[in-house]
């Protein structure tokens, strides 16, 4: 029987980059994917921002330059989750492994950057987040210590803690119905969401152009395009 609405009262939707494929963002693990044109130890460690700032801010200002622009729009798949959020009249948490501000952009409230958000910055001194309108640069004077050199993309890197995991388990551990939409199901501790869920007895959903990693440990799945497949399986969950 087809999911619906009425029989679940808490839900929790994990994305990944395939959400935004549509939107015109390069995924990390595809052939022409963001991992094959950059080395992750040099652009997405902290090792690597050690060594080489310069090539670490450049990488970063160049995936922002875009969305400061307003140049890349959310797709149906994201919209498709803002009516998700609103219709569903239950516990509702929307974690996203992406660092675009595309499910913002399209109306979701609340959303989970568990691996940070790139019109953020950080500063390495006090901790302190501020919004980022600009391209950074080693020479950029922080607003907080007002020293050169002490701001870095509010991301999380390989190997760094990701972020709001305790509620994250919270909500998985007492959620009934767990959706997985666009991750490759390759990186942790996201990849290990859909056996937390299962614990939990949630009826466990991937919607991925492809069988991740982890598909068999879902109930169901729909493999094709977000930007199609999730509308249609919102529509037919909300009627
Ligand atoms: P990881 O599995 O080591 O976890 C990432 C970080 O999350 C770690 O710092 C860990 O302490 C933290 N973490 C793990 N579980 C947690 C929890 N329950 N609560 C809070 N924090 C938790 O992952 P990684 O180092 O980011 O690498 C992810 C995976 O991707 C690894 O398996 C790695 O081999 C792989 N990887 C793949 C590529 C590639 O695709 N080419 C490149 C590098 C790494
Ligand atoms: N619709 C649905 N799925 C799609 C689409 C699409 N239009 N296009 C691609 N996909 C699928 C791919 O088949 C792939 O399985 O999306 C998945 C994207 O996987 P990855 O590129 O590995 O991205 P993701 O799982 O989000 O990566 C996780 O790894 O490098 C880190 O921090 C980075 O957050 C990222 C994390």
């Amino acid at each position: 029987m087809k999911p619906n609405y009425r029989d679940y009262s808490s839900i929790v939707v994990l994305t990944g980059a395939g959400i935004s494929a549509e939107s015109g963002i390069k995924t990390f693990r595809a052939s022409d994917g963001l991992w094959e044109e950059h080395r992750i130890e040099d652009v997405a460690t902290p090792e690597g921002f050690a060594r080489d700032p310069m090539l670490v801010h450049r990488f970063y200002n160049q995936r922002r330059e875009p969305l400061l622009r307003g140049a890349i729009d959310p797709n149906p798949a994201h919209v498709a989750l803002v009516q998700l959020e609103q219709k569903f009249n239950g516990d509702f948490l929307l974690v996203t492994q992406n660092i675009d501000n595309l499910h913002e952009l399209a109306g979701s409230s609340g959303v989970r950057h568990m691996h940070g958000e790139i019109l953020k910055m950080r500063c390495t001194v006090s901790g302190e987040i501020f919004a980022c309108h600009t391209a950074i640069s080693v020479d950029s004077v922080c607003a907080c210590c007002q020293r050169a050199g002490s701001l870095r993309p509010h991301i999380v890197w390989f190997g760094e803690m990701p972020l709001y995991m305790d509620e994250i388990y919270s909500a998985l551990a007492s959620c009934d119905l767990f959706l997985s939409i666009g991750t490759s199901g390759n990186v942790y501790p996201a990849a290990g969401f859909v056996q937390a869920a299962n614990q939990a007895g949630a009826t466990t959903i991937e919607i991925n152009l492809e069988a991740s990693s982890v598909a068999s440990e879902f109930d169901h799945a729909v493999y094709a395009k977000a930007g199609e497949a999730l509308p249609n399986w919102v529509a037919s969950f909300l009627s």
